[in-house]
């Protein structure tokens, strides 16, 4: 039987606490009520960045919250009217971090769903006292001010602990395609016959052991790691659109769009893109697969 230190224990009770999947499925209404655009979803995703945007903007929420205390314990006088400016700072870089945070969390696995609400709910506690020690501070009640920014760092903290444990023990925020590079051969392998593929209907064939997803038009092959940058989706059971250099799949579990061409992200939540194959069909009509740029 497997022993789990206690805090590992904790956070893996919440990832079963079936209990959360009513308040799961609300706030995941209301986020999908809130931000119906395809386009804004995708800004915060950070598929204009090629990364995730939530956990590269959090720093100014945080770095505003723990440089404020950071005064708030010096020594010095003078400094009151500096911490309460990056409590406000704060405050105020909370907003698209949750934003970017909510629209993430929508596309995840309930266990990470769980995971993340508990997360939210703790970081949101926080902001609720970091509010309450601005308007402590704004009235000149700054030993207060100190105390509430003190009590948000701890939730905080708590929240920080388990955004941490969803993105890296979970994979909610990881790359899927990341060991495509370790798995796929680097030399020229030989995939399938051209005849043994149906033109214009994606399938799944296996690369030295490996899943790709594998698409004949006429005598051209795509071919693409088969398990979605976003949490390992089978592309291959996806839907085709565009047409020419532009055809694209869509990933069938949350609707990321690559392109094949190139493996580009046209539409998230993944900001990964895809690895894509180089293809060479023989003479004899068989198609082989590789990675890597060189010959
Ligand atoms: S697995 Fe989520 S979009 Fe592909």
């Amino acid at each position: 039987m497997r022993s789990l230190k206690p805090l590992d224990a904790a956070v893996e009770s919440v990832e079963q606490a079936t209990g959360l999947d009513p308040a799961v499925a609300a706030t995941k209404k209301a986020v999908d009520a809130a931000l119906p655009s395809a386009t804004v979803r995708d800004a915060l995703h950070g598929v204009w960045l090629g990364h995730p945007l939530h956990p590269a903007i959090m720093l100014v929420p945080l770095g505003s919250w723990i440089s404020a205390s950071v005064l708030d314990l010096l020594p010095r006088r003078g400094t009151q009217g500096a911490a309460q400016t990056l409590v406000g700072l704060g405050v105020l870089g909370a907003v698209p971090t949750i934003a970017a945070g909510a629209a993430d969390w929508t596309d995840l696995h309930p266990r990470q769903q769980r995971t993340g609400l508990v997360h939210a709910a703790a970081n949101t506690a926080g902001l609720v006292l970091q509010i309450a020690s601005w308007r402590a501070r704004r009235q000149d009640r700054h030993v207060r001010g100190a105390l509430l920014s003190i009590a948000a760092l701890g939730l905080g903290t708590a929240g920080a602990y388990l955004g941490g444990h969803l993105a890296y023990r979970q994979g909610g925020g990881t790359n899927h395609a990341e060991r495509a590079p370790y798995d796929l051969p680097d030399a020229w392998t030989r995939l399938c016959a051209l005849e043994d593929l149906a033109d214009g209907t994606p399938t799944r064939l296996l690369l030295d052991d490996v899943p790709v997803f594998v698409l004949r038009r006429g005598r051209q092959v795509d071919v693409l790691f088969d398990q979605c940058a976003h949490l390992s989706g089978p592309l291959s059971e996806g839907e085709l659109t565009g047409s020419g250099d532009d055809v694209c799949v869509t990933c069938p579990w949350h609707g990321s769009v690559f392109r094949l061409k190139d493996g580009q992200v046209r539409r998230g939540p993944s900001t990964y893109p895809q690895p894509v194959l180089r293809v060479r069909v023989d003479a004899d009509d068989s198609v082989h697969a590789r990675l890597g740029e060189d010959d």
